[in-house]
């Protein structure tokens, strides 16, 4: 599966082209992105970038990639992101790395989002687990309001206790319905919920999305 997210990571380098501003997004095939896009500054290439994370800004230093902020510039030409599924509308569930609220706003100041994925993440219909960026004081609450239909737990931390918090100090929670008839609505509910800071689906962006499939 690396070697299928290796050739969608460089074939969507491939794509940037000189002076442009780039979202970086966040995951195992945007650092095959950037492991190609250092070849390419090496190269001559001159780009700035905008990290999602800060795993992606960490990697980002490492490979020599320049970065900027947000606040720094007009626009975005192209953010480069994964996604956990994919269906035939472009329809995306993302957030399996927690940092699906700074991905959005990534992907919604770029004229063209181009999403990185292997083969396994092209589905028919979205059925995947939703995360869902909370504020820690409507944990409780939210927890509640989506347990009356559906399955929702909080994620837990890796080698730490407790809870996963986001780049943006909130918690995640993980909430599945099962197959997701109605993917728009339920991402209006999600993110209407009080105390909710954003929903990992994304069904907003089908018109400016190019999707790469690797392999
Ligand atoms: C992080 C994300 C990732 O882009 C998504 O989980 C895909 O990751 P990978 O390329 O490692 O499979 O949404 O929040």
């Amino acid at each position: 599966m690396s070697e299928a997210k290796r050739a969608a990571g460089y074939r969507a380098a491939d794509m940037i082209e000189d002076a442009m501003i780039l979202g970086i997004g966040t995951g195992s095939t945007v650092y095959y992105m950037m492991e190609r896009l250092a070849q390419r500054i090496s190269e001559g290439l001159t780009i700035h970038g905008i990290p999602t994370s800060l795993q992606t800004e960490v990697r980002a230093r490492e490979f020599g990639i320049p970065l900027c902020s947000l606040a720094d510039v007009s626009g975005i030409d192209i953010a480069i992101d994964g996604a956990d599924q994919v269906d035939p509308h472009k329809w995306l569930i993302k957030g399996r790395g927690a940092a699906h609220v700074r991905e959005r706003v990534v992907a919604a100041c770029a004229k063209t989002f181009i999403v990185v994925i292997d083969p396994s993440k092209q589905v028919d219909v979205l059925d995947g687990s939703i995360p869902l960026e909370v504020t820690p004081f409507a944990v409780s609450y939210v927890v509640a309001e989506l347990s009356k239909q559906g399955d929702i737990t909080i994620r837990e931390g890796i080698k730490k206790d407790g809870p996963v918090i986001s780049d943006n100090g909130n918690v995640i929670l993980d909430y599945s319905v099962g197959v997701i008839s109605d993917p728009k609505t339920l991402q209006q509910y999600l993110n209407n919920i009080a105390g909710v800071v954003g929903c990992g689906l994304m069904t907003e962006f089908s018109d400016k999305i190019v999707v790469i499939g690797g392999g």
